[in-house]
């Protein structure tokens, strides 16, 4: 099956109050986009198509280097028009899956499920189950069998219908022939005007198909950004994850909500970390490790029972095992310290290789050289 991809990323984020665009607002140091074109292309999406807004322009420049096509939304005409511009670049593929540049924390394990489930049919739904379900679309299925029936926004519902705890995530998987039909059958005779991408589940209904549909685990794979206060709460949830993820693992985090991963953290086992650790890029933590509170580790590889002391900054580096660094040391990209060195406190290193054995006394900077054994 070829499956393409569309991700809708037009809207203007006017609660985010910013001059940066919606959706290259970082989570977890990467921009809300780039989480979506990640899971895109590991559920094995063959054509990525972003659809961008008025202005958007910015969005294209940052993200360039990215594999996919994009397509400019020249007017907010509703979600159903989003996807209507995306078509012309998504004429081969067999199905489509319709994605939110805003919604970051999507599940490539659930979407996975979304496409196996809709298997059989021209159109597959993502629910879920709100707390809150104010402003979402609601699910409307018929009272005996229990099939979709339609989704109704929050604006054009009966009191009846909104009392509907099931509600629409926006996410669908559909069958690109019946879609782009479909598309062609929208009108904006509702109470927003707009073209309305849900309308196309009473559509599949009308024609006779039974509309598939999965139930999110979570909330928070199907929340999306629209303040700051918002996207917070997402970023928080993310990095819980990332530290139970590393407690799993062995590591012992001497508070879990007091860790930031903005990349990716390999550790070996039995690896300490106390509290306030930043982490960026890729960084390795050798077994036994020993993080004091209050570091910056960027793009670097810590040896195993290596120890570093409280508030050291630490980028591009390479430290070896049972070396000893900081507090308050400094080490800049391309420091490699061989085995059982010790770094005192500020000290900064950048460029420099430091032999086995080495110590490197307090206030001293060490730049473009090399230092064999002993103490300097
Ligand atoms: C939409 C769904 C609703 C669902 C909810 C989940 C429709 C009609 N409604 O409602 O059933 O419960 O998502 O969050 O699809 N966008 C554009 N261009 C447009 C319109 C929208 O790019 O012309 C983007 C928005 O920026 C946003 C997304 O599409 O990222 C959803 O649009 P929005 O109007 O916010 O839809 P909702 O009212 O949330
Ligand atoms: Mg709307």
């Amino acid at each position: 099956m070829r499956l393409g991809v569309v991700i809708l990323a037009a809207g203007v984020g006017k609660r985010m109050r910013s001059a940066l665009p919606k959706v290259l607002h970082p989570l977890a140091g990467r921009p809300l986009l780039v989480h979506v074109l990640d899971a895109a292309a590991r559920i094995g999406s063959a054509q990525t198509v972003v659809v961008y807004g008025h202005g958007g322009e910015q969005v294209l420049t940052a993200l360039a280097d990215r594999d996919c096509a994009w397509v400019e939304q020249p007017e907010r005409l509703g979600t159903g028009h989003v996807v209507q511009q995306a078509m012309p670049l998504v004429g081969t593929m067999e199905r489509i899956l319709v994605l939110y540049g805003d919604v970051p924390l999507l599940d490539p394990e659930t979407l996975g499920r979304l496409i196996e489930a809709s298997r059989d049919c021209p159109l597959g739904i993502l629910t879920a189950e709100l707390p809150d379900p104010t402003g979402y679309g609601r699910i409307i299925r018929d009272p005996a069998t229990g099939r979709i029936l339609r989704s109704v926004e929050h604006r054009d519902a009966t009191p009846e219908e909104l009392g509907v705890r099931e509600c629409n995530t926006g996410f669908l998987v559909a069958d690109r022939a019946r879609l782009q039909g479909w598309l062609g059958r929208l009108t904006n005779d509702n109470a927003q005007g707009e073209y309305y991408l849900t309308d196309v589940i009473a559509f599949a209904v009308a024609d006779g198909d039974e509309v598939a549909s999965v139930r999110a685990p979570t909330i928070e794979e199907v929340s999306g950004v629209n303040d700051r206060i918002q996207l917070a709460a997402l970023e928080r949830h993310y990095q819980r994850r990332q530290a139970e993820d590393l407690m799993r693992r062995g590591v012992t985090l001497a508070d879990p909500a007091r860790i930031d991963i903005r990349g990716t953290l390999e550790t070996g086992q039995d690896v300490t970390i106390d509290v306030n650790l930043v982490v960026e890029g890729r960084v390795t933590l050798g077994q036994a490790a020993r993080i004091g509170p209050n570091c910056l580790i960027r793009d670097s590889v810590i040896g195993e029972g290596a120890e570093i002391l409280a508030n050291c900054v630490i980028e591009g580096a390479e430290i070896g095992a049972g070396a000893r660094v900081g507090p308050f040391a400094r080490l800049r990209p391309e420091a490699q310290l061989d085995i059982d060195t010790h770094i005192g406190n500020f000290v900064e290193i950048k460029k420099s290789r430091i032999g086995p054995g080495s110590k490197v006394n307090h206030l001293t900077y060490v730049g473009d050289t090399e230092i064999g054994s002993g103490v300097n």
